[in-house]
């Protein structure tokens, strides 16, 4: 049985694996290290302490067990002040849904509500809406010569979508939408010091905006999620400030949630499409394959590349002993290109329709998945029948981070 000590030089090929992770290349093309990384034991030490797992069973195996817990404001407590644990950002992170462990997570992801099919055919007509007059856009600027993909579609759709619903004023969105990419960095796997300041100030900005949002709903409520929430949690508490604190928290959750993750969703998927133009021909042939390449694009590299949870009480993972509290990486990228979970893991097949943890498992199961998938599957409708065939201009540049990817630019023109 293994435990978490580790030679020194194991230690020091990790560490080096993970600096070539955090550069600009290897976030361009994460999966031949991650294949390194598997090779060195599917669940192995992280340097820094707790484990890294890339095998997909395993990672599943932990998203499903309730031995395994999310690290909330407790066990962030008890890392101790001069960690990243205490930074006001993480702090704040903690009290939102996904960072809570039951019973108070059942009790507020109850209070969320889901998406029924009902708000979903209404956002839809919303959507295509949107995608339409976005496509509009793309389509004027790319008969002048090459456009962003990225900036001009994959960017605008998400803020669009979720700042209608939650009826923001839209002149807001792209001050929100910047401070949704900066308050990122206290959720991403190692970050340093600067990037934690540009968090803290993201999320006080973003406390101030969000707390100003529900009181103001309060006094003129209507039929949107926020007033929704409003009145439920008036029957959950009786403290209305702990109630608006709790409504804060929601909306400002979904606003996290829903931007970065969906923005890089569309622009993977759409360099997917424009960098094959078999893919293209495919799709335009056999538009029932849309929501079959958007899983196959959530599989082959989704936007989320890790996950992470906290051993409830001493366990065994995979033949290695892991203490309560001590923390386990899921390198959902990663368990996404394991062999022995799918056939030939590294090609992109639009075929293959697969299951996949880009939504997560188990009780934190992402409540914005049908929403995702229908700003996907709308796009990518929309775009293969309105537009001449895309190409890429150029390759992408990837943002430096190990646990949210996001493509800086998406530079494409007309075959
Ligand atoms: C492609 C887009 C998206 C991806 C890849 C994604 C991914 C995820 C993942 C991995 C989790 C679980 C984290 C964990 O297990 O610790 C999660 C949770 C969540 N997501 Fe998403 N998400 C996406 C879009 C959205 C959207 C559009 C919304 C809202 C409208 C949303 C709302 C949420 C919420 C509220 C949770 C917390 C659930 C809970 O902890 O019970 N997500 N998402």
């Amino acid at each position: 049985m293994g435990s978490l000590a580790t030679p020194s030089s194991d230690r020091r090929a990790t560490i080096s694996l993970f600096s070539r992770l955090r550069t600009a290349e290897g976030q361009a093309d994460p999966f031949p290290i991650y294949a390194e990384l598997r090779a060195r034991g599917e669940v192995s030490p992280a340097p820094w302490g707790g484990l890294l797992v890339s095998s997909y069973a395993t990672c599943e195996q932990v998203l499903r067990s309730g031995t395994w817990l999310e690290p909330d404001t407790a066990w962030r407590e008890r890392q101790g002040a001069r960690t990243r644990w205490s930074a006001p950002s993480s702090r704040e992170i903690s009290r939102t849904l996904p960072a809570l462990n039951p019973p108070e997570h059942t009790r507020v992801r109850r209070s969320a509500g889901t998406f029924d099919r009902g708000s979903i055919d209404q956002i839809g007509r919303r959507v295509s809406h949107v995608v339409d007059r976005l496509l509009d856009t793309l389509d004027e600027r790319l008969r002048a010569g090459e456009a962003d993909f990225a900036a001009l579609v994959s960017e605008e759709l998400p803020v669009a979508t979720i700042g209608d619903w939650l009826g923001l004023p839209s002149a807001d969105w792209p001050r929100l939408r910047e401070l949704t990419h900066d308050q990122v960095f206290t959720q991403e796997l190692l970050p340093n010091a600067s990037q934690l300041a540009r968090s803290d100030a993201a999320m006080a900005e973003l406390r101030t905006y969000f707390l100003g949002l529900v009181r103001e709903r309060r006094k003129r409520p209507g039929d949107d999620p926020v007033s929704q929430w409003i009145r439920t949690w008036d029957g959950l508490e009786p403290d209305q400030d702990k109630a608006d604190e709790a409504v804060y928290f929601l909306a400002l959750f979904v606003l996290l949630a829903a931007l970065e993750t969906t923005a890089t969703l569309l622009s993977t998927m759409t360099l997917l499409l424009v960098e094959d133009p078999d893919r293209w021909s495919l799709l335009a042939q056999q538009p029932d394959l849309v929501p079959s390449f958007v899983e196959e694009s959530l599989r082959y590299d989704p936007p989320t590349h890790v996950i992470s949870r906290v051993a409830a009480q001493d366990t065994i993972l995979d033949g290695t002993e892991v203490g309560a509290g001590e923390m386990v990486h899921l390198l959902v990228g990663a368990a996404h290109r394991d062999p022995a979970r799918f056939t030939d893991p590294d090609s992109f097949d639009p075929h293959r329709n697969p299951s996949h943890l880009a939504f997560s498992w188990g009780i934190h199961y992402c409540l914005g998945a049908p929403l995702a998938r229908l700003e996907a599957q709308t796009l990518l409708r929309r775009m293969i029948t309105r537009l001449p065939r895309l190409t890429l201009a150029r390759r992408p540049a990837s943002a430096p981070r190990v646990a949210f990817r996001r493509l800086l630019n998406l530079d494409v023109t007309l075959a």
